[in-house]
């Protein structure tokens, strides 16, 4: 066997959007700290974010407005000094991303405000017209680099995180250098972002496997609320196409949804008719597609300016035209999918976990910000501000620490037993993705819940204790230990609430006005 080299750091950041980024920005220039990416440093959900970041920008708005929005979305689950933390933080965060270079989009002199489901104003600040991540993550990556004490390793998936007597003391890394590493940090922050990728249709990048939440469950941190997976309305839904968002800022603007017949229908569901919370748009559309039977519905934006169309919506009017519609002519078909894991690592306000030196920011988390249900743009910002959270903290422990190693503690030999090769795990994946789509989507009941657990823990019986020496067996392990996590939490939460809907327990229940924990019990 061979020996995994050993890395010493000061802090360790896992993930390197916008949480992870915006930590680096915090962590004092004395220390040394390396941010580890599992794919390239442009790859991550906060990239792909289109419509925006929330904040109280507007005189005429009020940060009660915002709190008690993220509160009515949260359904009675969201820890309501939390919000109007981040509610009151929220537009000192998106200043500093100006003064550190993000290029927001302006009318008027002012930051161009846009509206989206919950919002009872105008508050979503946006650039680049429908592509907010792709210019805030540029000025972050752009600051991070700037940095001398902040290195940046691209391609460098995390295997496990290392514990000892309870203490979060590093992870052991892929690199294309080394292979096996093992990374010796003071303190580590967790960014790792979500787990869209566990059903067959979601908006995330396929980097989005859910690995920062099965990484902190193996480590014995608390999770809660992991049956809670936020389903997008609209997605692009063409066949041979990517699953491309289309914004919910295209509502926002005035767009209608529409059936196969032509029938403006969201008035049937909800009073806010288009811009109603996600969850009952979601479930809308289902309902749609279910009655017509046809496999989507269509968003509407002909009505609209066609200048209005090109200047908000640039990137959605690119794609769509790269398969043949014209926005000013055509009707976007589109379908939910999944888009924002709520549920993760049980974090405080200073963004520590229940491991001691292990922190966590953005949406491996849960903070108690969205409750049961997200509020559109309030993730970019829950990002930056527990990824400042987070910077801060592990800077502060990681100064008054001791460069004190025991680096003899692991068995740190590579084994080089367990071939992967008889096991094809990008059938079991899309097995798994369509399973977790079907029997743990937008609408669950106990026996599809049974049967997806009845699988899940039969792929896991020969998965999760093999040696695999690839990414994509690694992702493969990661993906079904969070969804047998997801399911056992959904199987326990016995009614309806938020984004979690079960047809066997319509209603919300006040005896289930709790969160839902799992730990490791090893
Ligand atoms: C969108 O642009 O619709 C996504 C915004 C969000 O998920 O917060």
């Amino acid at each position: 066997p061979k020996r995994i080299p050993h890395i010493f750091t000061d802090v360790l950041i896992i993930g390197g959007g916008i949480a992870g980024s915006r930590a680096a920005l915090e962590i004092d220039p004395r220390l040394e700290t390396i941010i580890v990416n599992k794919g390239k440093v442009t790859q991550s959900n906060s990239a792909y974010a289109q419509g925006g970041i929330a904040g109280v920008l507007d005189p005429l708005d009020d940060v009660t407005n915002h709190i008690e929005d993220t509160l009515a979305a949260g359904k009675d689950l969201c820890d309501r000094s939390l919000v109007e933390h981040v509610c009151h933080e929220a537009p000192q965060h998106i200043r500093e991303l100006i003064e550190i270079g993000a290029d927001f989009d302006t009318r008027d002199g002012k930051i161009a405000l846009t509206k989206e489901g919950g919002h009872s104003h105008r508050r979503v600040a946006h650039a680049l017209g429908d592509a907010t991540g792709k210019e805030i993550m540029r000025a972050l990556i752009s600051a991070v680099h700037s940095r001398p004490s902040v290195q940046t390793w691209t391609k460098t998936p995390t295997i496990d995180l290392v514990t000892e007597e309870g203490k979060c003391r590093g992870a052991i890394i892929w690199n294309r250098y080394h292979g096996k590493t093992l990374i010796w940090a003071k303190q580590v922050i967790l960014a790792t972002g979500g787990a869209g990728c566990l059903f067959r249709e979601s908006t995330n990048p396929p980097l989005a496997t859910g690995d920062g939440h099965a990484l902190a469950f193996r480590a014995g941190a608390l999770l809660q609320d992991m049956e809670f997976m936020q389903f997008h309305p609209t997605v692009l839904y063409i066949a041979g196409g990517a699953r491309y968002l289309v914004s919910e800022a295209v509502r926002g603007e005035g767009a209608y949804l529409r059936d196969c017949n032509g029938v403006r229908f969201m008035s049937e569901y909800h009073a806010d008719q288009e811009l109603a919370h996600r969850d009952i748009v979601s479930r809308a559309i289902t309902d749609r597609m279910q009655k017509t039977d046809h496999s989507c519905v269509y968003l509407d934006l002909t009505h609209l300016k066609k200048s209005l169309i090109q200047e908000r919506f640039p990137n959605i009017n690119h794609v769509c035209a790269s398969f043949g519609l014209d926005l000013s002519k055509d009707q976007i078909p589109v379908r939910p999918g999944a888009h924002y894991m709520i549920g993760g690592v049980k974090t405080d306000l200073q963004a520590r976990t229940s491991v001691p030196h292990l922190w966590a920011a953005g949406e491996v988390t849960s903070t108690g910000l969205h409750g049961s249900n997200r509020l559109a743009s309030n993730s970019l910002l829950e990002g930056l501000i527990f990824g400042a959270a987070a910077g801060k903290g592990a800077s502060e422990a990681a100064l008054n620490q001791p460069d004190q190693y025991s680096a003899s503690l692991l068995s740190d030999w590579e084994s080089e037993k367990g071939s992967d090769e008889d096991l094809n795990s990008k059938d079991l994946r899309n097995s798994l993705a369509s399973l977790m789509w079907r029997d743990v989507g937008i609408t669950r009941s106990a026996s599809t819940l049974q049967n997806a657990k009845d699988k899940v823990d039969f792929w896991s019986r020969y998965v999760v204790n093999r040696e695999f020496k690839n990414l994509s067996g690694w992702e493969l392990q990661n993906m079904l230990l969070v969804s047998q996590l997801m399911i056992s939490s959904a199987i326990e939460r016995k009614e309806s609430r938020g984004v979690h809907y079960r047809s066997d327990f319509p209603q919300t229940d006040p005896a289930f006005q709790k969160h839902i924990s799992v730990i490791s019990t090893h």
